[in-house]
Formats: C-alpha cells, sequence, structure tokens
C-alpha cells in the first residue's frame, strides 16, 4: 500500500497522518512546501523502518501537485491513497467580518484548501484509473465546512466544498472502486494552533479537550482503510462532540 501525504511534514496534523499511514503498513510519500520539513519526516519514518519519500513542491502550482503524484507512483509502483492535509484559515487569511473581506483574501483560502485539492483528486484519479484496482482519497476538513464560520467566511466555504466535492467523486468513480471521504477536524492542539485561544475553548467541547493530532490521522487511516470499503462521499467528524451539542449544556 502506497499513500501520497500533501502536507504531510507538518508539524501537527499532516506529520501525525504521515505517521499513521506508515504504522499501518504504507509505503509514504510526503508532500511539503518546506524541504527541511518533508525531510525531517521521512526521516523518522525511515528511522521507524517504514518506506518513505521526501516531495518538495507547492500545491498552488498545478505541475507540482501533478509531479507528487507521478513520482510516487514512479517511487513506490502504485498510488493507494492520496490524503490532503494542506490547508488553515489563521495562517494564510486574516480573520474578518464578511464585509471587510477582500477578493484577494477570498481567493486565497478557496486556493490554499480547495482548488488545489480538486488538481490533487484529478491527477490521483487519473493514476487510479489507469494503474486499475481503485483507491481512496482523503481530505482534511475543518467543522468551519459544517458549521457557521464566524470570522473566517472563505475558509468555510472552502472546507465545505470538500464535502461536495467527496460527494461527487464517491458518484463519479463508485464503479471504479475509487472512494472519496473528509475528515472534519473541531479544535486540534497544533503548533500553528494559537494555544490561548484554544484552551478557552475547551468549556464549549463536550469532551472536555482539546482533541490531538493523531485524533486526526485515526480518522484518516481507517477511511482509507479497507474498513471502510463501504464509505464514500461522506464526511467523518472528529470534534469531541461540538457540532452535536445543543445550545443549553446539560
Ligand atoms: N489545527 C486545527 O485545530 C484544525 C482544525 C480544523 C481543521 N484543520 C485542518 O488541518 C489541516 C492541517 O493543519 P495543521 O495546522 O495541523 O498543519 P500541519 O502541521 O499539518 O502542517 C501543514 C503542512 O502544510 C505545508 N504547506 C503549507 N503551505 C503549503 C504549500 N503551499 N504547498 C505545500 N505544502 C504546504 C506546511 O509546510 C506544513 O508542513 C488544515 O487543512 C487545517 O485546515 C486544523
Amino acid at each position: 500500500m502506497s499513500a501520497l501525504v500533501i502536507g504531510g511534514g507538518g508539524e501537527g496534523i499532516g506529520r501525525a497522518i504521515s505517521r499513521a499511514f506508515a504504522a499501518a503498513g504504507a509505503a509514504v510519500a510526503v508532500a511539503d512546501v518546506d524541504p527541511d520539513r518533508a525531510h525531517d519526516a521521512v526521516h523518522e519514518l525511515t528511522e521507524s523502518g517504514a518506506r518513505a519519500v521526501p516531495l518538495v513542491g507547492d500545491v498552488r502550482s498545478r505541475s507540482d501537485l501533478d509531479g507528487f503524484v507521478t513520482r510516487t507512483v514512479g517511487e513506490f509502483g502504485r498510488l493507494d491513497t492520496l490524503v490532503t492535509v494542506v490547508g488553515g484559515q489563521v495562517a494564510f487569511v486574516p480573520a474578518v467580518r464578511l464585509h471587510e473581506m477582500g477578493d484577494e483574501d477570498w481567493d486565497l483560502a478557496y486556493e490554499m484548501n480547495l482548488r488545489y485539492v480538486v488538481r490533487a483528486a484529478q491527477a490521483a484519479i487519473r493514476a487510479f484509473l489507469s494503474q486499475g484496482g481503485g483507491g481512496s482519497i482523503v481530505s482534511v476538513g475543518s467543522v468551519a465546512g459544517v458549521m457557521a464560520a464566524p470570522m473566517q467566511a472563505g475558509y468555510g466555504a472552502a472546507k465545505a466544498g470538500l464535502a461536495s466535492l467527496a460527494k461527487t467523486v464517491a458518484a463519479e468513480y463508485a464503479g471504479d472502486g475509487i472512494r472519496m471521504n473528509v475528515v472534519a477536524c473541531g479544535a486540534i492542539a497544533t503548533a500553528a494552533a494559537n494555544s490561548a485561544r484554544r484552551t478557552a475553548r475547551v468549556p464549549e467541547i463536550p469532551m472536555g479537550r482539546i482533541g490531538v493530532p493523531d485524533d486526526a490521522a485515526a480518522a484518516a487511516v481507517y477511511l482509507a482503510s479497507p474498513l471502510a470499503s463501504y464509505m464514500t462521499g461522506q464526511s467523518l467528524v472528529v470534534d469531541g462532540g461540538v457540532t452535536v451539542r445543543g445550545p443549553f449544556p446539560t
């Protein structure tokens, strides 16, 4: 089994996903714009006995995305799973109300959270179809795409778009054995996330804790695995219960 993890060098969810796929026995291509992160992650995986290769490129480039897929197939013989991790709000776009949001910020949120996923999915699907035997796509989404996303409209709309994309891929390619699902994360403790803001939100979380990157990684590995072979077009929410709690605490 081989997996291409785009954003897999990250210190948070990306790295946890790369690690979890390797632990599940996959050969892992770690794609990242930051060469040090890609190489560090691969070093860690190979030290643990896994097969892994670093791929450096930018998700804003279609040719880099095509290259990620081609090089994964070249290294490992086939691609079984594409995972898209790159994304976010704070890192890319200022938090403002909708009427204050400029076109450039909207476009950036779309570009970093949805457009590249479409392009990566296209490249992966072409590889899946040409090699035969199906394949799986897992995209890291957010509860910001499930609920309202105050001060982050572009991010929320883009993450909501992932759910639609997964449904369409599911419907168009089910007959080819190709599945696509989303892991919709709630607050996950990562270096990129503002820890003070996160801690302040703990009382809103029924489970009483911020998630950890391994919570998201476990869901990603599950969705890609044969255990989820009858699941496609779904969003699996990993949020400690935030989206199911009513407005009145019990
Ligand atoms: N942390 C949270 O609370 C939270 C909540 C909901 C959803 N998410 C989602 O989780 C995902 C990962 O978030 P994270 O903060 O854990 O990040 P992460 O630590 O997994 O890092 C992501 C990686 O993406 C890489 N990257 C950034 N721009 C790139 C580009 N242009 N091309 C290629 N690689 C690039 C970075 O170098 C980094 O290594 C995002 O999609 C985010 O929206 C996070």
